[in-house]
């Protein structure tokens, strides 16, 4: 068992969180940097990394499920990882997806879900979509549920894109994404996530709309940079996409390390008189 403490004892001060405003207003400043964390050890990561969001993004489907993409995430699954993040006490913004279905059967079916969320200990939700999701959008601002919006390569429209492609090549696609951009932002998404978009069009976005663009794979012009925790550190399994720069390769480390242990076993050294209770 790990020795480090995951849940802050009663006594100890919460850390001052850092808001939606805050983030908002780093629109055109420093470039906001998000994670994702699905439990409490890459939370802890992303707190002493000292990120400025952490993302328990529903691609925990595919990179710690072992889903082949995100439809089959459940909100149970998204309310029992939102908790593990919550329960390590970021000082950063918690933003939780929420799930493919949990947004499409009403505002009011939306707001509940969203609710939930909020109740595991997230501090935003980020849904997928543009103008179509304008209703439920407004109805989980309205319960004063700050939203991050999601637009290009969404994920949870795997089937509908016809696979995981770049989105807003053609001019007409570019417009659209542009136009549900600022649409989603005129009705209160604090910040918007661009993934899998041609550069010149997440510039036009970003030029466009007064909230911070956060890309993935939508090159350098956004308002900050998201990446999935398991790409940065090797730990992703398949392979990676082109945009995901890894820095380390904790999957190699980790055999290895489990393979000396079976060594150590197999050989008699483990365990040792110091690892024995007498
Ligand atoms: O689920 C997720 O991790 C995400 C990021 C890729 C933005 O939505």
């Amino acid at each position: 068992m790990s020795s480090s403490k995951v849940q802050a004892s009663p006594s100890t001060p919460k850390p001052q969180q850092v808001g939606v405003p805050a983030i908002r207003d780093r629109k055109g400043g420093e470039p906001l940097v998000m994670v994702t964390a699905y439990d409490a050890p890459s939370a802890r990561a992303a707190i002493a990394a000292g990120v400025d969001l952490i993302l328990v993004g529903d691609s925990l489907g595919m990179v710690v499920l072992g889903y082949d993409d995100t439809l089959k995430v459940t909100m149970e699954d998204m309310v029992s990882h939102t908790s593990a993040v919550a329960r390590t006490t970021p000082p950063q913004l918690v933003v939780a997806d929420m799930p493919w279905t949990s947004y499409h059967q009403g505002a009011f079916n939306a707001v509940a879900n969203a609710a939930r969320l909020v109740g595991a200990g997230a501090g935003a939700v980020k849904l997928e979509g543009g103008t179509k999701r304008l209703e439920v959008l407004r109805a989980i601002l309205d319960a004063e549920i700050p939203v991050m919006g999601h637009l290009g390569l969404t994920p949870q429209s795997v089937h509908a894109m016809g696979g995981f492609r770049v989105q807003g090549r053609r001019p007409d696609q570019a417009k659209l994404l542009v136009e549900d951009a600022i649409a989603i932002s005129e009705s209160g998404c604090f910040a918007i996530v661009l993934e899998g978009i041609p550069e010149g069009v997440a510039a036009e976005i970003t030029e466009a709309v007064p909230v911070p663009t956060i890309g993935i794979g939508a090159g350098r012009a956004c308002d900050g940079q998201v990446l999935v925790f398991h790409d940065i550190v090797g730990l992703g399994g398949t392979r990676a996409p082109r945009f995901a720069r890894r820095y380390g390769d904790l999957e190699a480390l980790a055999g290895q390390a489990v393979a000396q242990w079976a060594a150590d076993v197999r050989g008699e050294r483990y365990p040792s008189a110091n690892e024995t209770y007498l």
